[in-house]
């Protein structure tokens, strides 16, 4: 599995006849195995990005390489694009709609082929994998779930397909911390099996923490892109612009006033940590 984005640009046109360009000559790849978190300001293109990506929408110009494969090309098969990439929206509990659970989350299957057996036994384990008794949960309504309830519900949705890659735009906005954590970890989990995961969040620590590349938009150009730790330290080094920048970087800032810890170095919260006992059992570098 690999995705490749070659000058990629993408304008809406608006009512008024005006083009807005939301994207400008993006490129990067990615490999099989990927976690990649796509950072940016609000309006910088992110949702724009990962609707081009999942062929919600047809760039401007340039390309889209899914395994070599050019997915706007003629004669692409949308039905195994659909397959491959599985698109979750934000706040994707907006989006269910059948009367019980287990139709909502089956629909998904429903060009798949699989048969009625098959298809049961996929409802079955996307539930269980997003945390629910299937035989609970699958005759109640969506609308009688809780908030984090029904976001878990859609998401089962779209990994009911067991796409190659799932995209996310911002799912953990919202969550509590612990549905939060769970959340992440389950990505983790996904990943590890072999899922291509992008991931848009504002959300700096779960960046820092869980992804291993990140790509970072402004004003629909991707202005830097690379592993995720030294895209902070970069960030962290930029005098105008967007300043993505985690909490622990902004207290090891900080403390390094009070000549403490060493800033460049400290991205997460577990770098912070170490920085400060080797700082404290005297083994820091004043
Ligand atoms: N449907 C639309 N019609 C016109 N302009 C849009 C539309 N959706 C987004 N835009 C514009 O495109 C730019 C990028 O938006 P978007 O991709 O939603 O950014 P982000 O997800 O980073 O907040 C913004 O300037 C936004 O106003
Ligand atoms: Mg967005």
């Amino acid at each position: 599995m690999s995705i490749k984005v070659e000058n990629l640009s993408f304008s809406y046109l608006q009512s008024t006849g005006e083009r807005v360009e939301a994207l400008t000559n993006v490129s990067f790849s990615l490999e099989a195995g990927a976690f990649v978190g796509v950072m940016g300001p609000v309006g910088s293109g992110k949702t724009t990005l990962i609707q081009l990506l999942a062929g919600l929408r047809v760039p401007t110009s340039g390309r889209i390489y899914i395994n070599g494969a050019d997915i706007n090309g003629r004669g692409y098969d949308r039905n195994r694009l659909r397959q491959t990439v599985g698109i979750v929206f934000q706040e994707p509990e907006h989006q269910l709609f059948a009367p019980t659970v287990e139709k909502d989350v089956a629909f998904g299957l429903k060009y798949s082929g699989l048969d009625p057996q098959e298809v049961t036994a996929r409802v079955r384990w996307a539930l269980a994998t997003m945390g629910f008794d299937y035989d609970k949960i699958r005759h109640q309504s969506p609308l009688a779930l809780s908030g984090g309830e029904k976001r878990r519900v859609a998401i089962a949705g779209v990994i009911v397909t067991k796409p190659q890659v799932l995209i996310l735009d911002e799912p953990i906005a919202g969550l509590d911390p612990s549905g939060r954590d769970n959340f992440l970890r389950f990505l983790t989990q996904m990943n590890q099996a072999g899922t291509i995961i992008i991931l848009v969040s504002h959300n700096m620590e779960a960046l820092a923490d869980y992804t291993r590349h990140l790509l970072v938009l402004e004003r629909g150009r991707l202005v830097d892109s690379g592993p995720t730790r030294e895209v902070f330290i970069r960030l962290k080094q930029r005098t105008t612009g967007f300043h993505g920048e985690t909490g622990a970087q902004r207290i090891a800032t900080r403390l390094a006033g009070c000549g403490l810890a060493h800033p460049a170095a400290v991205v997460t919260y577990a770098d912070l940590l170490s920085a400060l006992k080797q700082e404290l059992t005297g083994g820091g570098r004043g």
